[in-house]
């Protein structure tokens, strides 16, 4: 939620999809992989200004899973980013951040989803800020999982199925630790949520712009926080 007392009404928690990769590779002829490169490099630099401005969670769409769906030399190219980034992750301990993952982990190579692991591990006493990475993610695919788990409960007579009601819902997300979404950030000028925190953003705000993930700056993502503090958030009232 927006603290009105800080100069700069600051989210608690921002989604960004990022979103252009693609698209800045190919204004420049590069293979889309290299665009994918400098997002990797914008995301560091993101989360570092997040936790500078006072942003208490972060969640990136880094992969859904829809993106499966892509040529197969892309998708290696960005899961052996995703591996190459966990190996040099030590940066992010240094400034106290937290690092999670969210998202169905069964169709991830094991070694990845041992560095996932090991990292959320290594990260877990971190205070400074929460960081949430989205890998082969899906807001319905949550949605199911939790259904699963929920049903589950009731098979095994653990609660009665008059018990289920939203909280009950939220704790079954990946996201079961983290408070509602308050932004929403998407560059590259599409504007759609895109199957990302589909539950978590039902009060967000939306921000969209037509900058490229890659060039996508710090004073970006001020802009957009200045944007979302000069929103009226209702939460449906009057
Ligand atoms: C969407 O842009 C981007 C992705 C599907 C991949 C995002 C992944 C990264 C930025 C790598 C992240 C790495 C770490 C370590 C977090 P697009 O390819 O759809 O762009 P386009 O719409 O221009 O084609």
């Amino acid at each position: 939620m927006a603290d009105k007392n800080n100069e700069l009404s600051v989210p608690c928690h921002v989604g960004i999809i990022m979103d252009g990769n693609g698209r800045w590779a190919k204004k420049r002829g590069l293979p889309r992989k290299l665009g994918h490169r400098e997002g990797a490099k914008t995301f560091r630099t993101i989360t570092r200004e997040c936790k500078k401005i006072g942003v208490k969670y972060v969640t990136y769409y880094a992969f859904s899973t829809e993106n499966w769906s892509r040529p197969k030399d892309e998708v290696d190219a960005i899961m052996d980013l995703f591996e190459k980034y966990l190996d040099e992750v030590k940066d992010f301990a240094d400034e106290n951040i937290r690092l999670r993952f969210i998202g169905d982990r069964s169709r991830l190579n094991e070694s990845l989803v041992k560095k996932m692991d090991e990292v959320e591990k290594e990260s877990a006493g971190f205070d400074g800020m929460d960081c949430f990475l989205a890998i082969n993610y899906g807001g319905r695919d949550e949605i199911c999982h939790a259904v699963k788990s929920i049903a589950e409960m009731v098979k095994n007579g653990e609660i009665d199925s008059e018990q289920i009601d939203e909280k009950l819902i939220e704790k079954n997300l990946y996201t079961a630790e983290a408070p509602p979404v308050d932004l929403i950030i998407r560059p590259s000028g599409e504007q759609r949520l895109s199957n990302f925190l589909i539950w978590q953003s039902a009060y967000a705000e939306y921000y969209f712009t037509d900058i490229l993930w890659p060039d996508f700056k710090p004073k970006d993502l001020r802009e957009a926080v200045k944007a979302y503090g000069e929103r009226n958030r209702r939460f449906g009232g009057v």
